[in-house]
């Protein structure tokens, strides 16, 4: 992608901060984002003398985007991305996932803004009887606020696409972890363990397991499918393994260096971390082999650069 005038929305945020850092230099990137995210601009701060850098402290939902002229691709990453707390609160996934994607949509058909990636989710499969589960598995049927959130945003997308000829690349991802995260379960456990290095709580009974695709992985093939899909089209982004959450808690400990930490798991609902987890998620990825893609990490080797790249990112 070269010479483009790019949207990056939530691109203060983890992964849309690699995305820009991956962008930057060979187009203009405008990033609109709220930061509403643990971390403010402290991932985008370093590029605010680029000269094809320009940053929009704003929220999506309110926000006029009739102000921009002359977009050529969006790639939409602002939502409401923490799915925990669904339960309580699943208005906030419908604004800030829902509404804030119709916002944009409705941007990109008033400016006829043609091409738009997505950053959808494995949590649209809810619970999927077939594991590692295609593309065109179904029915979907999402059991928190944030999966649901995200298949209606799929529907809008496909639906857009057909009536103003928009070419919509969606890209359900399994777990992303790597540079400048800001939250997931490698940050909250390098965070736990900063405050308390003896004990560690682990949300459910530690056997979840789910993909995990490194940071650098997710945004190079995200651009590197989007070049290549023709039209519209959904496409799963993970790694042919799974780690589990056990397992991640022994990399962040051997990664800080302790010894004889202790584990207290919460239980939780059958295992689950909390109410609208999906304790398995593994993703089939014949689709995105098949154009060519291979990722540098595999699951485990994600989560393990990631907890490096974590600590030392959460002891400056
Ligand atoms: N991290 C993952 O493992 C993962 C997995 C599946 C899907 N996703 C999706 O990828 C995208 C990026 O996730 P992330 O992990 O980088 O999350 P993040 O929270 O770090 O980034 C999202 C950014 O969006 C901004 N934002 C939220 N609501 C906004 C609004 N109303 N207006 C303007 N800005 C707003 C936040 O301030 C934040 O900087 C999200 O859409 C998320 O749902 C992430």
């Amino acid at each position: 992608m070269e010479n483009k005038n790019i949207l990056i929305t939530g691109g203060a945020g983890f992964i849309g901060s690699n995305m820009v850092e991956k962008l930057i230099d060979n187009n203009n990137v405008t990033v609109i984002d709220n930061l509403n995210n643990h971390v403010g601009d402290r991932f985008i701060k370093k590029f605010y003398n680029n000269r094809n850098f320009n940053f929009i402290n704003a929220d999506l939902l309110y926000y006029d985007l009739n102000k921009l002229d002359n977009v050529d691709v969006i790639i939409h990453f602002s939502a409401n991305s923490d799915v925990r707390y669904g339960s309580e609160d699943p208005e906030k996934d419908f604004k800030n996932n829902v509404m804030v994607t119709q916002n944009i949509l409705e941007h990109m058909r008033k400016k006829d803004v043609k091409e738009i990636l997505f950053a959808s989710s494995s949590t649209v499969y809810g619970e999927a009887k077939i594991m590692p589960t295609p593309e065109n598995y179904g029915p979907y049927m999402p059991i928190s606020s944030y999966g649901a959130s995200k298949m209606a945003n799929e529907g809008f997308i496909t639906a857009y696409s057909h009536y103003y000829g928009i070419k919509g690349s969606i890209f359900r991802f399994a777990n992303i972890v790597g540079k400048n995260s800001t939250h997931g379960v490698i940050y909250d456990f390098i965070n736990k363990l900063l405050k308390n290095n003896r004990e560690l709580e682990i949300l459910g009974d530690g056997t979840q397991k789910k993909s995990y695709m490194h940071v650098s992985d997710c945004v190079d093939s995200m651009i590197f499918i989007h070049e290549r899909f023709k039209k519209t089209d959904i496409i799963n982004l993970g790694n042919d393994n799974t780690t589990s959450v056990k397992t991640i808690a022994d990399y962040v400990v051997n990664g800080m260096n302790l010894k004889n930490v202790k584990y207290n798991f919460t239980g939780g609902i059958d295992g689950r971390g909390w109410k609208g987890d999906v304790k398995i998620t593994y993703l089939a990825i014949d689709k995105l082999k098949k154009l060519g893609w291979k990722s540098k990490y595999t699951s485990d080797q994600s989560v393990e650069v990631a907890v490096k790249e974590t600590i030392e990112q959460l002891k400056n």
